[in-house]
């Protein structure tokens, strides 16, 4: 990328031409590149785009709040609140590749729904670099709307951040003027904290793994890693109160990287770490355990499924 300036006033150019006077959609995850992928396409046809946020129940803590407030200045920005789906769909599944499938799936059926309703013409998507090369790997299936294009006949598909790396996404999204709890933001996958529960995903489960996770994010900020997350990876027994519990473990996880590709665990101070068990041991009264993950990747990966 030659500097965010020049690279946004092309994109913005080029988009506009593609799209001309036609329609486009764009699914907004709320991560730094769906929200910068979506800022540029709206500077470029403005309220011909519509941004579709779907609520998919598996999201981080807040975040359905924040994206209306963040993106309030889109009048066609469509949140579309899906959890109860998503559950049913889930339920029972425990395989990992199933329930990115599952997800997937009704991923598009909701993002099809909201397409064909404003005749989406263009498809507008914040896939980067990275997304490209680990999609043609075999290490396992990427959601994010890659089914659509099948069932869906777009005139175009639009990826102005396809050559990016994680670190110039941001660099765009400052120039945007998008906010910093949007730019800086770490990763999270599309399938949201689906694929940080071991096994089937419940409520109870998503209870433990979205507070846990808020948890994370807000002790290991200071530390500014690549990604720091939680996952409830099983149960084991533990001692609340004057009770033994058979209750949940849950594993952090922080890691360096620069592209996610490959990654390094963090080193934490003993006090961090404390405090973060302390904190989710008491977040829900079934969290028996708090482990941390020294693992690099490889050999493991960065997500737990
Ligand atoms: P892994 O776990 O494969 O993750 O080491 C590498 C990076 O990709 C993110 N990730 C995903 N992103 N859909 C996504 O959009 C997915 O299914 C998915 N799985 C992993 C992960 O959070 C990390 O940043």
């Amino acid at each position: 990328m030659v500097n965010p300036g020049e690279f946004i006033e092309e994109k913005v150019e080029e988009i506009a031409s593609e799209v001309g006077e036609k329609n486009a959609v764009i699914g907004l995850s709320g991560g730094v590149d769906s929200s910068t992928a979506a800022a540029l396409a709206y500077e470029a046809i403005g309220d011909q785009l519509t941004a579709v946020y779907v609520d998919t129940g598996l999201m981080r803590k807040g975040e359905t709040d924040e994206i209306r407030e963040t993106f309030d200045y889109m009048e066609s920005l469509r949140i579309v609140d899906a959890t109860d789906r998503f559950l049913e769909e889930l339920d029972g599944e425990t395989d990992p590749e199933a329930k990115r499938h599952v997800i997937g799936e009704q991923f598009i059926r909701e993002f099809e729904t909201v397409a064909r309703e404003v005749d989406a013409d263009y498809l507008v998507q914040g896939t980067i670099y990275p997304d490209r090369i680990e999609s043609e790997g075999t290490i396992k299936s990427h959601h994010n709307v890659g089914g659509l294009p099948e069932r869906i006949d777009f005139d175009g598909i639009v990826e102005p951040m396809r050559d990016l790396y994680k670190d110039e996404v941001r660099e765009v999204a400052r120039a945007l003027g998008l906010e910093e709890m949007i730019s800086e933001r770490m990763p999270f996958p599309g399938p949201g904290l689906a694929v940080r529960i071991i096994g089937e995903v419940t409520e109870e489960k998503l209870d433990v793994a979205r507070e846990a996770n808020h948890v994370v994010e807000e002790e290991l900020q200071e530390y500014e890693p690549w990604q720091a997350l939680a996952a409830v990876i099983g149960k084991a027994t533990g001692v609340k109160g004057d009770n033994r519990v058979h209750g949940w473990v849950v594993a952090v996880r922080s890691v360096e990287s620069r592209d996610g590709m490959t990654a390094r665990a963090q080193e934490l101070d003993w006090d961090t770490l404390q405090r973060m068990q302390s904190r989710i041991t008491g977040a829900h009264e079934n969290v028996a355990r708090v482990v941390y993950d020294v693992t690099h990747k490889p050999p493991a990966t960065i997500e737990y499924e």
